[in-house]
């Protein structure tokens, strides 16, 4: 009986393989209903999982679609993925790094839900940018110009999408086990040879706990083992935004910044190098220091940036096109001092509010507005300067700028 697995879970008791199994195929063909699913993703929250019950789910994931299989691309094929950050367009600039080193990226992304945009978003603020590649697609312009940044297809793990807008309106996002399978069994049925995850902490994230992300690194490693594929794992810090920009034109227009040289003096910056290097380490099997210096030369060089430009137009898109709105109030500080901290999740709302997110899933996202911040964590401010940009087209709630920076 279903409500017995309920029951079960409730108890925190260990669920076997065919429970697991019958339960999630049971929703997705339609027979489990939505209330009887969300009662058990709340048990699951709450109770947690064994590790052979996160191998169990892992693998009813993978299995409720396409496994692809990209073999015939030379060279190994590192994919990287984060857990979700405000402010987070690494992917736009890691994935022409890498590819411009000579490594096949294949970056299936997704779509924002929740205050954090998704990449597939922020490509879609530059017009005509195509987003719904097909695996002949991908392999061709893969092996034309070595990198892919497309969204993820219906059939790659049709059940992680049906999970997840679950879980994003029942409360059951941030439940380390079922971060752990709905991650890992797109990664792997994406065709990676070797997977890099970039873990958030902080306020701005799903998990605010160093320990919670230290346990969501060793279940995704695990998981890894069984499928052999080589898992990195990178813990980096959301309670301040990345970088500077929050949503999405003013969130390419900074990628593009970041890959042209011209900024390189932020969280953002740092990130990139770690990530893109780390990828190159693993892809090319060379040390992280040598891998360091391959990625900055290549910024410094212009290949990256070469390569950008090339993946947007092999997907249609027109980079001219970007458009930030001329609508713009300004954010000032209340007092004189050094700013101490930038509210990450605050500036998640409010970019929310601007219309830069969806609430739902069939919102529509206005590509123009966001935030720009004028200062960052640790510099000095006078009364009356301008802290930040909000760029907005339509009528929203200014908030309070103490809400967002605390200067000391
Ligand atoms: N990103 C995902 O793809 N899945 C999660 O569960 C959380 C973040």
């Amino acid at each position: 009986m279903i409500v017995d697995i309920i029951n079960k879970k409730r108890l925190g008791k260990e669920l076997s393989y065919r429970e697991i199994d019958k339960f999630f195929n049971g929703y997705l063909d339609g027979e489990i209903k939505d209330y009887q699913m969300s009662a058990l993703l709340m048990a699951i929250c709450i109770n947690g999982m064994s590790d052979e019950e996160v191998f169990a789910l892992t693998k009813v994931f993978i299995d409720s679609g396409d496994i692809l299989e990209f073999d015939d691309i030379p060279g190994i094929k590192v994919d990287k993925h984060s857990t979700g950050g405000i402010g987070d367009k690494t992917t736009l600039i890691i994935a022409p790094i890498v590819a411009s080193l000579g490594i096949p990226v294949i970056k299936m992304s997704g779509r924002g839900l929740g205050y954090t945009g998704g990449t597939i978003d922020k490509l879609e603020s530059i017009k005509g940018y195509r987003i719904d590649l097909d695996d002949e697609d991908i392999v061709k312009q893969v092996k034309k110009i070595g990198v892919v940044v497309t969204g993820q297809t219906a059939d790659l793990v049709p059940m992680d999408k049906a999970i997840y807008a679950l879980r994003d309106v029942t409360g059951t996002v941030s439940s380390i086990p079922l971060i752990a399978s709905s991650i890992m069994s797109k990664k792997i049925a994406s065709g990676a040879d070797k997977i890099l995850i970039d873990i958030k902490v902080g306020n701005g994230a799903l998990l605010t706990t160093k320990k919670d992300a230290n346990e969501l690194s060793r279940l995704m490693i695990e998981i890894g083992k069984i499928y052999k594929r080589e898992v990195r794992t990178i813990i980096s810090d959301m309670n301040v935004p990345l970088g500077t920009s929050i949503g999405n034109s003013l969130e390419v227009l900074e990628a593009i910044d970041i890959l042209k040289g011209r900024e390189t003096d932020n969280n953002l910056y740092d990130l990139c190098i770690e990530l893109a290097s780390n990828m190159v380490s693993m892809g090319k099997g060379i040390e992280l220091g040598d891998a360091i210096k391959e990625v900055v030369d290549s910024l410094n060089r212009g290949h990256a940036y070469e390569k950008f430009l090339e993946l947007v137009s092999a997907q249609g898109g027109k980079i001219d096109s970007l458009k930030v709105s001329d609508k713009v109030k300004e954010l000032k500080a209340s007092k004189s001092g050094k700013i101490k901290s930038i509210n990450a999740l605050e500036l998640g709302k409010l970019s929310m509010a601007l219309g830069a997110g969806r609430t739902n899933k069939e919102e529509k996202i206005d590509y123009e507005v966001g935030i720009k911040l004028e200062k960052l964590v640790n510099e000095s401010v006078k009364k009356g300067d301008v802290l930040a940009r909000v760029y907005y087209n339509k009528k929203f709630d200014m908030p309070e700028v103490n809400s967002i920076f605390e200067i000391v």
